[in-house]
């Protein structure tokens, strides 16, 4: 079965690719390279012992939607291409708006020309903002988005369920990942931020691995165990994992004519920025140099999943700890280093 992965050399794509390749599908990647490196594709060579087919080419360029559907006999697609800067998205909310909604219509539409009605789409925890209760569960609110990058999600989900349910044949899930860390156990691929990176993680190896100054802790004076926010980090492989689930149970729905559901893609445990910190000091024995500073603009104070839904309906459960995926993400940093 062929599986077209659209952003499949980024982050989380590019490990998709890797647990689709281990669970019997083949991917075709269609990316533009705008936020990924081309040595991606040579990563997943070394790690699957075969090329992966990629389209280089933009969401936006319809053109390349009827090339890839004409030449390709696609069964599903898992859709990662967007921006994911939530402060960028604030300064060029249109870029948002081209790339993660513009873009999610056309492909929607190019799913019904060519008939494809097998969809992942990549979500986030961010359409719940600072939920009233924790940990959060599917049925929790979606709140008003606080970034241009968390309405476009919000957005994406509401027409992927709005056209689903034409029952034109669309079947969809939508999985709202927490915080995705961590890198592929071969160190051959993982997260590669180009510039200053905006997430923790990154920076802290970044920050170790001496290419950054001092971490800043964003506030530590949010009401949690030790005043810093909460986060639920999920290892990407294993959130690489749920969209294999995900893409299981889509095709399962064969018979229907229209389905749709969303899943919480967490651990179901909350960690403050200071234990991420402890807990890369004691995996790795390094220091991480930082100081507190006042908090970011925009953050929520705790936010962890409920991940019951996706354990019963999915079949998926995270299973590598927060330790596992800071050593992991500390070895890509390394091997990143070296080149
Ligand atoms: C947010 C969104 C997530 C989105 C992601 C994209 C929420 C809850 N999550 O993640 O959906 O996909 O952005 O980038 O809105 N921190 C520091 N110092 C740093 C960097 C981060 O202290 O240098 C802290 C932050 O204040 C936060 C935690 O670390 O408390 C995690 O931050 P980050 O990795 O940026 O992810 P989120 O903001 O949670």
């Amino acid at each position: 079965m062929k599986i077209l992965v659209t952003g499949g050399a980024g982050f989380i794509g590019s490990h998709t690719v890797v647990e689709l390749y281990k669970a019997g599908y083949e991917s075709i990647i269609l990316d533009n390279f705008s936020n990924s490196e081309k040595a991606v594709l040579d990563g997943l060579t070394t790690i699957i012992g075969q090329s992966v087919k990629y389209y280089e080419a933009d969401i936006n360029d319809a053109a390349a939607w009827d090339k890839v559907f004409t030449e390709q006999q696609i069964d599903g697609i898992i859709h990662f291409a967007a921006n994911k800067a939530v402060g960028e998205s604030v300064k060029e909310p249109l870029k948002y708006y081209r790339n993660n909604v513009a873009a999610t219509v056309l492909m929607l539409e190019k799913m019904q020309e060519h008939g494809v009605s097998n969809l992942v789409f990549s979500s986030s925890c961010t359409v719940y903002g600072q939920p009233d209760a924790l940990p959060v569960t599917e049925k929790s609110s979606v709140k008003p988005a606080n970034s241009p990058y968390g309405n476009t999600k919000q957005i994406c989900e509401e027409i992927i369920s709005d056209t689903v349910a034409t029952e034109k044949g669309l079947k969809a899930i939508s999985l709202r990942y927490f915080n995705p860390i961590g890198a592929h156990e071969s160190a051959l691929i993982g997260e590669l931020p180009i510039g200053v990176p905006a997430n923790l993680v990154p920076f802290i190896t970044q920050t170790v691995a001496g290419l950054r100054g001092q971490l800043s802790v964003f506030g530590d004076d949010y009401p949690t165990s030790d005043g810093t926010a909460v986060r639920d980090y999920i290892h990407v492989v294993d959130l690489a994992k749920a969209h294999v689930s995900a893409l299981a149970l889509l095709l399962e729905q064969k018979d229907k004519n229209t389905y749709y559901d969303f899943f919480n893609i967490g651990t179901g445990k909350g960690s403050t920025v200071l234990e991420v910190i402890q807990a890369f000091e004691s995996s790795t024995g390094l220091k991480v140099d930082y100081a507190i500073k006042p908090r970011r603009e925009g953050d929520v104070t705790a936010v962890y999943a409920d991940c019951t839904k996706s354990n019963e309906v999915l079949g998926w459960k995270a299973e590598k700890t927060l330790a596992e995926a800071l050593a992991d993400a500390w070895r890509w940093q390394v091997a990143v280093s070296k080149r």
